[in-house]
């Protein structure tokens, strides 16, 4: 059980190790930079990060947690990285065929934070075609965005499509036209009804008939059963229903978020990191996930600000001790030959890959958590 207890969260004590860890962040970064480079770096093996194809999920974390420090340092070569990461993606956008739903996670963290940054009539563009993409892939019987290529999973919606749908948010609000935001708020309104469940936990995928729109059935996906709880998507419906919450003012998203906020802190270990599945046996050398932490404690964060404030502070609080608790076991701040920030997350534990290692999106989240932390509040979703 995870005690959220009143000397957290006191500014006093927060403001000077908040700070330390922003100034380790940015030296690691430009560390980082100088390593990888304008590259699509996932998980970290034996200390260097690997690389991917252009089409790859987590394609935005890497310029994203850029664009977080950039943001302060303004440092050039920062910059000049991430731009060559969006023109690499490019040749996704235009090929079509292995574009996904996660164009969300891709273009947000790319595209739209180079616009909401520099004003980039470019990255506006990228962002709106990908955003394009992303409401051809809604179905309208069963009101969900298919989630993934493959001909018999046509019918498959999965609960990270959460983050993805503040692409379509911004491209409303950017475009000045609605159906963005209606094929967003559609689907945040068939997770709310098939994924969630009363406790705050949630399904990883639930499967539709495509032709019909009639729910069948739920499967585990990244989780031990179908109803078990993943962690990192509790971590998903959190932050995504927060900021379903902050574009709509829609409260069922915000009471959403709330409750799977709750679980989440009902469930996470006082150490700050979190099983990779809430309801797997625990075993010894069991797989855990430091990046659902890190991804809710940015949710939480989110959440503090949509809420009254005595309940506010409860949520940043929580935010505090799991980034604190993290940072006191988890960093790879001082190890020379660990290229990447947060240790112990853990991919896909069915499938046994990656497991217990740093991810490019544990990373993100941290640095995005402790820039909150910091009272900068603005975001690139
Ligand atoms: N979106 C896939 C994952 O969270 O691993």
């Amino acid at each position: 059980m995870f005690k959220v207890d009143a000397s957290i969260g006191a500014d006093s004590w927060s403001a000077q190790w908040v700070d330390e860890i922003w100034h380790k962040i940015i030296g690691k970064v430009e560390r980082m930079n100088e390593s990888i480079g304008a590259d699509f770096p996932y998980i970290s093996d034996n200390g260097k990060y690997n690389r991917e194809e252009a089409d790859w999920w987590t394609n935005g974390f890497w310029p994203g947690l850029i664009w977080l420090v950039y943001r302060e340092s303004k440092v050039e070569q920062l910059k000049d990285t991430a731009t060559q990461i969006e023109a690499k993606m490019d040749s996704v956008l235009t090929e079509f065929y292995p574009l996904h739903h996660d164009v969300g996670f891709m273009w947000s963290l790319s595209s739209v934070a180079k616009y909401k940054l520099l004003g980039c009539e470019d990255s506006k563009r990228r962002a709106m075609t990908a955003a394009s993409h992303l409401v051809g892939r809604y179905n309208a019987k069963g009101c969900f965005i298919r989630a993934w290529n493959q001909p018999e999973r046509v019918g498959w919606a999965i609960i990270d499509c959460m983050m993805n749908l503040p692409l379509l948010y911004w491209a409303s609000q950017e475009s000045g036209d609605p159906r963005f935001r209606h094929v967003a708020t559609l689907h945040a309104d068939t997770t709310l009804r098939e994924f969630l469940r009363p406790d705050g936990s949630t399904h990883h995928i639930v499967c539709f008939d495509p032709d019909t729109g009639e729910r069948k059935e739920a499967l585990s996906g990244q989780g031990y059963s179908p109803d078990s709880a993943w962690s990192r998507g509790t971590a998903w419906a959190l932050y995504g229903m927060a900021l379903s919450a902050r574009y709509t003012g829609d409260d069922r998203y915000l009471d959403a978020a709330k409750r799977a906020a709750h679980f989440f802190l009902a469930n996470v270990p006082d150490d700050g990191l979190p099983p990779w599945d809430f309801r797997a046996p625990w075993e010894e050398g069991m797989a855990m996930d430091s990046s659902a932490s890190a991804c809710a404690a940015s949710g939480m964060l989110e959440l503090s600000l949509l809420v009254p404030k005595g309940e506010s502070e409860l949520y940043r609080r929580a935010a505090e001790k799991l980034i604190f608790k993290l940072n006191e076991k988890y960093m790879a701040w001082d190890d020379s030959s660990e290229e990447a920030i947060l240790k112990m997350g853990t991919a896909n534990r069915p499938k046994n890959t990656h497991v217990n290692v740093p991810m490019i999106y544990g990373d993100y989240f941290f640095a995005e958590a402790v820039c909150k932390l910091r009272g900068v509040h603005d975001t690139f979703w």
